[in-house]
């Protein structure tokens, strides 16, 4: 068997920096594999390696097909084959099947091929139900390919792909993705979307993809089959895509097209290169127009590959600051179907809401009336009201209209920039211990106040905001100076235990985990046990054994759901551990 592993580092939106290992090689997600065409290699493999891509992608069936490349598949390997190093997928005929309606080879061919020539990443031959089928069909074409998902599992040896299908029927992609989920699979690939993508219906393909996502498990990475085009990397990590292909670098570069972030051009219709990659450095369009048709293929291909490597670096920056949606906003100005994707993904709230994260290392940007329905503002909002009740002050927020006073030094408020200027006040003295109140129950719930009741908050003297919470000459809490929110100590975390029933804010792990979680060691997610489901990525948690004996308090990387799924990475980054 393979070792495969997916981890996450970072989040922002629905989307996820991971780290992805197979077979001892290692990919950053989200990741682009380039399609390799076995019969014709634009750009070699090696080329692609050197340009950071560490993994690519071919077509086992093609190689399987034709006799000169199956033999040397057969005797070199697929990275003998193909001089590559890196982590190599490979695609079954499936897309052969969808285009040309049929294919000569079996299902338990193909995967015994893809094993025979040692691929790291198999698919099995599934059956891509195009749009708008007739629901019959879907549903028959759907299950075959869980007959063909079954069958694999049974004999697979090696990390393989199973493709969420179902045509254009959302309960139909939840369905079959929640049947995958629970078989012995790797990655999950959404199918058959490309399609939607080619006749700009973007807005059906975030109906595709979050139908898929809301019925897989949430540790497995998911790979939006047949994407590659720098436009949609933006919003498609958003909704939680993990991995992309792409061929259209070679294929648009044969018909003289330009990728770039906000579209494609034509080279004939460009006067100036809006990219500085080697490529566009070096030559004016002018220059490679007169170029020989195949020397400007392969420049063209270069060009439409840097820049696809540049979106997917600016997207990981983004996560890396929590600003991937101000990113999905700009990218959605550039097409008027791209905004109606964006627009309907904002109508995907339940979802949003449980994988944003509850404080980002980048201030809140109102850069449009959109911006005041991303989750990170819909929940600043719904948590507002519930502290409202017990502190019902107000202040006037340029971006937030009323919010309550007590909230005011807190994220998103105070970390906001919106056309107007929002003045913080200082807090009085009296009131400091009211502002570390109101923050626990918007932070951690309702009654959570309490725990502070009797709290002591100094101000810091340089810049007056609060600082140490203390009770009874303990440390409680931190109030941070980044987010207004709140880092617990060991006697804040206790009290907040006692307070608060089971499970609220609990991560609940094993024994394994109990003596190195007391020491302030981090916990891993393999020990897990259960986890409270309100739990929202970069919470603050208590973590707990199975009697509910406190052992840390830290700050986790999940939600409540991935805390209970996830079986590799970190769970709980401890900050103290509470010895016997
Ligand atoms: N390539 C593009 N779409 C698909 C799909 O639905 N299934 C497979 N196996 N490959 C694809
Ligand atoms: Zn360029």
């Amino acid at each position: 068997m393979s070792d495969f592993r997916f981890e996450i580092k970072a989040r922002d939106a629905a989307g996820r920096i991971g780290k992805l290992t197979v077979n001892g090689k290692t990919v950053e997600t989200p990741a682009i594999m380039p399609v390799i065409n076995p019969k014709q290699l634009t750009v070699s493999p090696k080329e692609l390696k050197k340009m950071g891509f560490d993994m690519i992608i071919t077509n086992s069936y093609i190689i399987y097909k034709t006799p000169e490349l199956r033999e040397k598949a057969l005797n070199l390997g697929i990275h003998g084959l193909l001089d590559y190093d890196g982590i190599i997928e490979v695609d079954s005929g499936s897309f052969q099947l969808m285009r040309y309606g049929e294919v000569e080879v079996t299902n338990r061919e193909i995967i015994e091929f893809q094993e025979e020539i040692g691929v790291d990443i198999g698919t099995f031959l599934d059956i891509p139900t195009p749009p708008d089928e007739p629901r019959e069909k879907a549903a028959r074409d759907l299950e075959i390919t869980l007959e063909r998902a079954k069958e694999t599992a049974e004999i697979k040896k090696i990390a393989m792909n199973a493709a969420v299908q179902g045509s254009t029927y959302p309960d139909l992609r939840t369905y079959a993705a929640k049947k995958l989920s629970e078989m012995n699979f790797e990655i999950h690939p959404i199918g058959a979307v490309v399609p939607l993508m080619e006749s700009y219906r973007y807005r059906d393909l975030v109906d595709v993809v979050i139908a898929s996502k809301l019925g897989l498990r949430p540790d497995r990475p998911v790979h939006l089959f047949g994407a590659g085009h720098p436009m949609i990397f933006a919003l498609s990590v958003a909704m939680g895509i993990d991995l992309f292909d792409s061929a259209s670098y070679a294929l648009y570069a044969k018909d003289d097209r330009y990728l770039t972030p906000e579209g494609t051009k034509r080279l004939e219709e460009l006067e100036y290169f809006p990219c500085s990659c080697p490529v566009c450095s070096r030559y004016t369009p002018q220059e490679l127009r007169e170029m020989p048709k195949e020397e400007r293929a392969r420049l063209l291909a270069l060009h439409n590959l840097w820049v696809i490597h540049e979106e997917l670096n600016r997207v990981k920056q983004a996560i890396k600051e929590g600003t991937l949606w101000e990113l999905v906003d700009e990218r959605a100005r550039s097409h008027p179907k791209m905004f109606a994707a964006y627009k309907r993904l904002l109508e995907y709230r339940d979802y949003l809401e449980k994988n944003e994260p509850v404080t980002k290392a980048s201030a809140f940007f109102k850069v449009s009336e959109e911006s005041m329905r991303w989750p990170i503002v819909q929940r600043a909002v719904e948590r507002a009201e519930r502290v409202e009740e017990k502190f019902p002050e107000k202040v006037e927020h340029p971006i937030f209209g009323e919010v309550p006073k007590y909230l005011s030094l807190s994220y998103p408020f105070a970390q906001s920039e919106g056309e107007e200027d929002f003045t913080i006040e200082k807090p009085e003295k009296s009131e400091a211990r009211k502002y570390v109140m109101a923050v626990a129950e918007y932070q951690f719930g309702e009654g959570a106040g309490e725990a502070f009741k009797d709290a002591f908050v100094e101000l810091s003297r340089k810049t007056g905001m609060p600082r140490q919470v203390k009770a009874k000459g303990k440390h409680l809490a931190t109030f941070r100076v980044e987010d207004g929110l709140l880092t617990l100590g060991i006697e804040g975390a206790k009290r907040l235990h006692e307070i608060l029933p089971f499970p609220r804010m609990r991560v609940v792990v094993n024994s394994d985990a109990e003596p190195f979680a007391r020491r302030g060691k981090n916990v891993f997610a393999k020990f897990v046990l259960d986890a409270d489901p309100a739990i929202r990525p970069y919470d603050e948690v208590l973590v707990v054994n199975e009697n509910d004996e406190l052992l840390a308090t830290g700050q986790t990387l999940l939600n409540g759901e991935e805390l209970k799924v996830f079986e590799s990475g970190l769970a709980v980054k401890v900050r103290r551990g509470v010895e016997k």
